[in-house]
């Protein structure tokens, strides 16, 4: 602003001065919106950032006994290829907990050598799988 036109604009009349009172509130509760909305977009973005994530990471640590996206390279060399992550994920029953449950602990067992090791994953690792295994729900 120039400061003629500051001179102008910042006259110290009372009643200017009210006006730009109500302008700040007005500003901050705009602003205030604007947050909120940032904020929902954020996470929703953030939910789909983890999916891509764990999409990409699925296909290096889980592809070889897996079935895990349409766009898997090359098919499971696992023999009796565990389930599809697909099917995992619309199985009745399928939940977060479920899932974190499942891959924090193992399946093998001496009666059931080939059920899946505990894939032994990072907290970040389990949680992006998790949200791209339930991206994958119809
Ligand atoms: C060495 C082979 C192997 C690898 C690698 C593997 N899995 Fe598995 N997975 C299996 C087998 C076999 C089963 C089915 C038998 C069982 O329940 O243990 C299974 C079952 C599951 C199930 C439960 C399915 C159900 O019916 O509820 C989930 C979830 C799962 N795997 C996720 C993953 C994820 C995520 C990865 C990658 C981080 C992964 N698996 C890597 C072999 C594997």
């Amino acid at each position: 602003m120039t400061p003629y036109l500051s001179r102008h604009f910042t006259g110290s009349s009372q009643a200017s001065r009210n006006m730009k009172i109500a302008q700040g509130y007005f500003a901050a509760r705009v602003l205030f919106g604007i947050g909120l909305c940032a904020f929902a977009a954020m996470s929703k973005a953030m939910s789909d950032e983890s999916a891509s994530g764990g999409h990409s990471f699925a296909l290096k640590a889980c592809g070889a006994c897996h079935v895990v996206a349409a766009d898997q390279e090359a098919p499971p060399i696992l023999y009796n290829p565990a389930p599809s992550f697909d099917v995992i994920a619309n199985k009745r029953g399928t939940t977060a907990d479920s899932l974190r449950l499942f891959l924090k602990t193992t399946h093998t067992t001496i009666r059931e050598p080939n059920n899946m090791p505990n894939p032994m994953l990072a907290d970040y690792q389990t949680a992006e799988v998790i949200a791209y295994i339930l991206s994958l729900r119809k």
